[in-house]
């Protein structure tokens, strides 16, 4: 924990992110509500995104900043502080599923002080589900502590994973998928990474990993996935994630 925050501090940043990210689910559409959603395409890659993604990140933005904070946000871009706060901002995490709606999608909102992320929530609408953590004091699901599977052998897990929108990272990420197939039970890939290090925080797969992934893909669902118990490595835009008895093993297999 960086020498400057407390343990109040810390429990103060995860209030704002939760509150910021459940207040901002309020302004998504009616899960009950089946139809498509219109979706642009944008950046070099021709990304969907919805009019939801820009206008939930605002009120996300607005209801989080003091005026010195900075951030890190998706849609908007990056501002520097003077405060020591940055705010990492994923205002929805898995937009394809969601503008398709299929029911996996996530509102992630992180906060890092001194280099390091300290707080952090996801909230998945669909559920109506709030993860949270804080650096040192555990992880949370709705206000229960959450822990990491404990599963011992990489036979029995279910490892999830994502893939990249570039077809030279998927070539890579193909091979992977052929050499740890036959080692493990089976694998899930839901589209959204932040709902995937949830899922591993809450022990409901056993592992995680991707490529290619943004800061603001991964800031809050790596800290509650690693106060869960989870093994978390980052390298670069490569996230992996294990229950820890499986995790050696299956770095082997990953590689990497
Ligand atoms: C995407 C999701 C997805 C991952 C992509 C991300 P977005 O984020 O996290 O699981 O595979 O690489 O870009 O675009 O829906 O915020
Ligand atoms: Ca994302
Ligand atoms: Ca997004």
């Amino acid at each position: 924990m960086p020498a400057c925050l407390t343990k109040e501090m810390i429990t103060s940043l995860v209030s704002r992110c939760t509150i910021a990210a459940s207040e901002a689910a309020r302004y998504l559409p009616l899960i009950s509500d089946q139809r498509r959603l219109l979706s642009a395409k944008k950046g070099v890659y021709r990304e969907e995104v919805t009019q939801y993604d820009k206008e939930l990140e605002k009120k996300i933005l607005c209801h989080l900043l003091l005026p010195d904070d900075g951030y890190l946000a998706e849609e908007t871009g990056y501002r520097c502080g003077t405060s020591g706060i940055k705010w990492i901002v994923d205002p929805i995490d898995g937009t394809l599923n969601f503008a398709r709606r299929l029911p996996a999608y996530v509102i992630s909102i992180a906060a890092e002080v001194g280099g390091n992320v300290v707080a952090g929530a996801i909230y998945d609408p669909t559920h109506q589900d709030v993860f949270t953590a804080g650096l040192g004091m555990g992880a949370r699901c709705n206000g229960y502590e959450i822990k990491s599977s404990n599963i011992f052998e990489l036979s029995d897990a279910i490892i999830s994973t994502g893939f990249s929108i570039r077809p030279e990272i998927r070539r890579k990420q193909a091979e992977i998928i052929a050499r740890i197939l036959t080692e493990v039970r089976d694998i899930r890939s839901c589209g959204s990474a932040a709902l995937e290090l949830c899922w591993l925080a809450a022990g409901k797969v056993d592992a995680y990993y991707e490529h290619d992934l943004r800061y603001w893909d991964y800031a809050a669902g790596a800290l509650i996935a690693s106060e869960a118990g989870a093994d978390i490595r980052v390298q670069g835009d490569f996230v992996i994630g294990a229950a820890p008895a499986i995790s050696p093993k299956f770095n082997h297999h990953l590689k990497i």
